[in-house]
């Protein structure tokens, strides 16, 4: 098994699911309000994708017996990923959303999500989200052409954990192209100069899952929803990135519009 690398054709639609997925990301984030639920939330998703002509990637992805039967993934707070968009959940303020949205456009996919808070929070919320997203930029710099994987994933836990967080363990960033998951995996947490090698044409969602207490999380009995074991908050940002030989460029940067 190897890292897919993706040539010229591949890159150019890699550009164009990215660019969607961004967008999609950035006009679902314009309607997080307090009153909101996180079923209309996603069904603005679903209309969102569908108005590019593209195809969630998570509706009826299957991980293990069941189809993932939402649109867009929608973690609040003490919920880490994969949240399920629901009418019963109403936004408030203070409250944090994970928005996560992968789609497939042309055959190949865009992966990116990002953390917002529900009008003002608590300051070590908002110091959570600043520090994933702030681990999230530190990661990306690391996916040089040249350095191996677990550059990346040393960059991102020593900067959590030198603000007081901690990382997701099992969960992990990812290769994305053709599939959702290709190799290689991207832990948050390792060793520098450990992992595969990277060269140019891998495109890769780096994606650091912080937690404001311990990393440990568990899954509830709706087969999806990953929340922490101790109940605190956690953020979850992420993009798709190129690899080059002039650096990583991200590619889910939303259309000028
Ligand atoms: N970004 C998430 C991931 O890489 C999206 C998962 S979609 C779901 O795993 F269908 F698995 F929920
Ligand atoms: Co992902």
């Amino acid at each position: 098994m190897s890292i897919p690398i993706k040539n010229a054709e591949g890159i150019r639609r890699m550009r164009e699911a990215c660019s969607i997925a961004a967008t999609v990301l950035a006009k679902m984030k314009e309607q997080v309000r307090p009153g909101i639920t996180t079923y209309d939330l996603d069904q603005i998703g679903r209309e969102l994708i569908a108005s590019f002509g593209a195809r969630s990637a998570c509706y009826g992805y299957q991980l293990h017996a069941s189809r993932y039967p939402a649109y867009t993934c929608l973690s609040v707070n003490e919920e880490v990923v994969h949240g399920i968009g629901s009418l019963k959940r109403i936004l408030r303020q203070g409250d944090i959303i994970s928005l996560d949205v992968v789609v497939e456009y042309n055959g190949y996919i865009g992966d990116n999500a990002v953390t917002v808070p529900v009008g003002p929070v608590a300051p070590r919320v908002a110091e959570l989200l600043k520090v994933t997203e702030e681990a999230l930029a530190i990661g990306i710099a690391q996916a040089q052409v040249g350095n191996r994987i677990g550059d990346i994933s040393h960059a991102v836990q020593t900067y959590v954990e030198a603000a007081g967080f901690s990382v997701v363990r099992e969960m992990v960033g990812h290769g994305v192209g053709q599939s959702m998951h290709e190799e290689p995996q991207i832990p948050n947490f390792g060793r520098k100069n450990s992992g595969e090698k990277i060269k140019p044409g891998m495109t890769l969602a780096i994606e650091p899952m912080v937690n404001l207490g311990r990393y440990a999380v568990r899954t509830l009995s709706d087969h999806w929803t990953v929340v922490t074991a101790d109940g605190q908050p956690s953020a979850h940002f992420e993009h798709t990135v190129l690899t080059t030989d002039s650096g990583p460029e991200i590619l889910t940067i939303p259309r000028a519009s």
